[in-house]
């Protein structure tokens, strides 16, 4: 969209509609209401949100126990792209995901977003507002998780790499990722009956989840992996790294199956393991930049426009995030927020 187009399009009104979460004793409830735009933080940025999308941090955000949340009310949503309407850049598609959005902050489940300069990320060329969402902040951690691994030495041509929650968004998308640049990928899943998806999006084997998140007493067992993508955590952290190839590496960015890690120092001082820690909420804003441009070109998952995404509305939002949470996703879910197309 170029620049003028905006002055068609509505400034920030007096209200919009927004999902809210608001804490309770035990509960936190959530509606979709009408919101006051007086009632938006702070910034220098008002966006009108075309797209945003359900990550897992969404449901903790709304959950009782998710320890998530900094704000109530809330307006979830941890990622969102649109247009500026108000502020620097106004009239260009952003993208804004992590730092305090959707949690100390309020985000990307409304029409209308107001961010600090600093949180926006121009939409690079060749990718959509819509795709940008379907890739949202999962897809941006897969792209990262196999930036790391790339800087780390790994190659096409290397062996196997297993992809942990492979069926999730961080999973499916960091299958697609690197069916595409070459890889031989094996995914692990919970969900038996996602094989063929699995497979579809590029993965050349399928293991179950209770093989990838056995406890043993053993340090370490048959190296198995080139590298590993880790969106899980817990006893499946401790899997990758009993399994993980000499001079190997375990990308972690999640904790769907715990937050413990019981290890032991036997891949590290042995194997020449490394553990690459993720992290999609505060990195620095050029290589967020960077990772974006490169999700859009090198990275583009093949599977983006099809398989891995499915599209819901604002008002579908809320009945879904509890399934998320029981580990019930599949891929990406965008969300049409204001109009998009
Ligand atoms: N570090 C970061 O900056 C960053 C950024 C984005 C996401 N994350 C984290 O990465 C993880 C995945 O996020 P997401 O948005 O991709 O979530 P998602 O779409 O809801 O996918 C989560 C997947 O985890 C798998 N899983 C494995 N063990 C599980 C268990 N015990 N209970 C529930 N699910 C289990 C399931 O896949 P299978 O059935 O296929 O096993 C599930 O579909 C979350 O922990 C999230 O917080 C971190």
């Amino acid at each position: 969209m170029e620049a003028g187009d905006v002055r068609g399009m509505s400034a920030l009104p007096e209200s919009f509609r927004a999902l809210v979460a608001e804490k309770g004793e035990d509960d936190v409830a959530r509606e979709l209401k009408t919101f006051q735009a007086q009632d938006l933080p702070e910034g220098d940025v008002v966006v009108r949100v075309s797209w945003s999308s359900v990550n897992y941090k969404d449901a903790l955000a709304v959950s009782p126990k998710g320890r998530v949340a900094q704000i109530s009310p809330l307006v979830p949503g941890v990622d969102l792209a649109g247009t500026v309407v108000e502020g620097p850049g106004e009239g260009s598609e952003v993208i804004v995901h992590g730092h305090d959005l959707g949690v100390a902050h309020h985000g990307g489940f409304a029409e209308y977003a107001r961010v600090p300069g600093d949180w926006v990320v121009p939409l690079p060329d060749g990718l959509s507002a819509r795709q940008a969402m379907a890739l949202g902040t999962a897809g941006f951690t897969a792209g990262l998780s196999v930036q790391r691994l790339e800087e780390h030495g790994l190659q096409a041509g290397d062996g196997p790499v297993l992809v942990l929650g492979a069926s999730g968004g961080v999973g499916s998308t960091a299958v697609s990722i690197l069916a595409g640049r070459g890889f031989e990928v094996h995914a692990a899943t919970g969900k038996a009956e996602e094989a063929d998806y699995l497979k579809g999006l590029g993965a050349t084997e399928v293991l179950s989840r209770e093989e990838t998140s056995a406890e043993s007493k053993r340090p370490m067992e048959s190296e198995r992996w080139a590298a590993v993508v880790d969106p899980v955590g817990g006893s499946s952290l401790a899997y990758a790294l009993r399994t993980v190839r000499y001079g190997g590496a375990v990308a972690a960015s999640g904790l769907t199956g715990g937050t413990a890690l019981e290890t032991t120092v036997f891949p590290f001082i042995l194997r020449h393991v490394s553990l690459l820690g993720v992290d999609s909420v505060n990195t620095p804003d050029e290589l967020r930049r960077r990772v974006w441009e490169r999700l859009a070109s090198d990275l583009r998952p093949g599977a983006l426009d099809d398989a891995i995404t499915r599209e819901i509305t604002l008002e579908e939002v809320d009945g879904l995030l509890d399934d998320v949470l029981a580990g019930k996703g599949v891929g990406r879910t965008v969300v049409s927020v204001a109009g998009g197309e």
